[in-house]
């Protein structure tokens, strides 16, 4: 803070990228390709679960208490056996080259920098190898989407185990494509561009490829990988398999009600995500800080609970930890962040969040995130 200010002041210097973080995503619209920014910011349907995410945050006012003393603050924690310098986590996202050439590599490295730790996606545009090389010892989480072909999954596994990633979190609410009008208006599916297999369609060869056992072409191979990720037939019996095949902390990303949280207990996971996909799977779901407090008062003793779908701000950080999340994952404005300035645009959306957060709690009489609680929040 100090820093932008004795900047601008002294060397005439203004952040390049906003440090109004609800700003983010006006900023990034002008750098975006349409296609990206559809992809990007479009939710389901209507986009009424999306607007619910952000309108739930102003049900709930921050309760500043004076005179704490909070000059001395520490805000660090540790989920699922993972340090951080805050309960914050990036979220997983797919096909980070969209907002950026490069995309999921810059991300890790700006997390990395940061000590945040960052969740890599089954749809990202790099590979585990990739992201452990770039990410180096910084810690980093796996995010499954279970594809329907078993030897497929086993090597997931494998090779999230082997490049170092120590948590997996389950996504469970994709098992079909939301309905995303932007994308559908442009018939613009970004798995698909990302294997760049727009540029073959006329291609003979695509064509005859789509035929062949995917050993011996890229293309049956590349249209193989789209086709295993639609899987609606899963179910709790699944989770058992991932049980024998992951030894380190499971979290099910994408529980939305208290007794999809008592049945994740029950199946002996570590930890859930109460999340709805930013509102880009179901159109009309309730919003997913209104669907926390009574997680976190069913299961909360039991499980590690987090929290994502709407937070913008350090205060809406503050309000989804007041409300009992045990941390939050930040969506799409990293994505804007990296749109706009690639690792340094990122590594500037997280500065912003994580200072902001810092003086949220400290004006409001907190020494740490630890202690934010039922009573530094009510409802507005
Ligand atoms: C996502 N999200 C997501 N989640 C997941 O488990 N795997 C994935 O590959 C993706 N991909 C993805 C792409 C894009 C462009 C977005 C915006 C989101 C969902 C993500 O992890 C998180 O749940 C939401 O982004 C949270 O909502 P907000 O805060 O972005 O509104």
């Amino acid at each position: 803070q100090l820093g932008i200010y004795a900047a601008g002041m002294f060397a005439q210097q203004t952040p390049s990228i906003t440090t109004n973080l609800a700003r983010l995503e006006e900023q990034a619209a002008e750098t975006l390709s349409p296609e990206a920014l559809g992809y990007i910011v479009a939710s389901a349907g209507s986009g009424s679960t999306a607007r619910a995410n952000r309108t739930a945050f102003d049900k709930w006012a921050i309760t500043p208490r004076m005179l704490r003393s909070s000059a001395a603050r520490d805000h660090a924690c540790t989920v699922l056996g993972t340090d951080m310098p805050a309960p914050l986590m990036i979220a997983p996202v797919g096909i980070q080259t969209l907002a950026h050439p490069e995309g999921e590599l810059a991300t890790v490295r700006a997390a990395a920098e940061l000590g945040v730790p960052y969740i890599h996606s089954t749809q990202a545009s790099h590979s585990f190898e990739q992201i452990a090389e770039a990410g180096g010892d910084a810690p980093r989480w796996y995010q499954l989407y279970w594809p329907t072909d078993e030897s497929v999954l086993l090597s997931f596994l494998q090779r999230a185990k082997d490049s170092g990633f120590s948590a997996l979190v389950l996504t469970l609410d994709t098992t079909l494509l939301g309905w995303r009008p932007a994308d559908l208006d442009r018939g613009y599916l970004p798995f698909l561009a990302n294997l760049g297999i727009e540029n073959y369609l006329s291609d003979p060869a695509f064509q005859a490829g789509l035929g062949q056992p995917v050993e011996e072409n890229p293309v049956a191979a590349a249209m193989h990988w789209a086709q295993m990720f639609p899987n609606p037939g899963l179910s709790w019996k699944n989770l058992a398999f991932l049980r024998e095949h992951w030894s380190g902390p499971i979290v099910l990303k994408g529980i939305c009600t208290v007794g999809d949280a008592r049945e994740a207990a029950a199946h002996g996971v570590d930890g859930i995500v109460v999340s709805n996909h930013g509102g880009r799977q179901i159109d009309g779901a309730r919003a997913s800080l209104d669907a926390l407090p009574s997680i976190v008062e069913a299961v909360g003793d039991e499980l590690t609970v987090l929290f994502d779908s709407g937070v913008r701000t350090g205060a809406d950080m503050a309000k989804a930890l007041a409300l009992g999340a045990d941390g939050v994952l930040l969506g799409r404005p990293f994505l804007y962040g990296l749109a706009l300035g690639g690792q340094e645009g990122v590594a500037h959306v997280l500065r912003c969040l994580l200072a902001e957060f810092d003086l949220v709690t400290s004006l409001s009489g907190h020494t740490g995130a630890g202690e934010l609680g039922r009573d530094s929040i009510m409802e507005s």
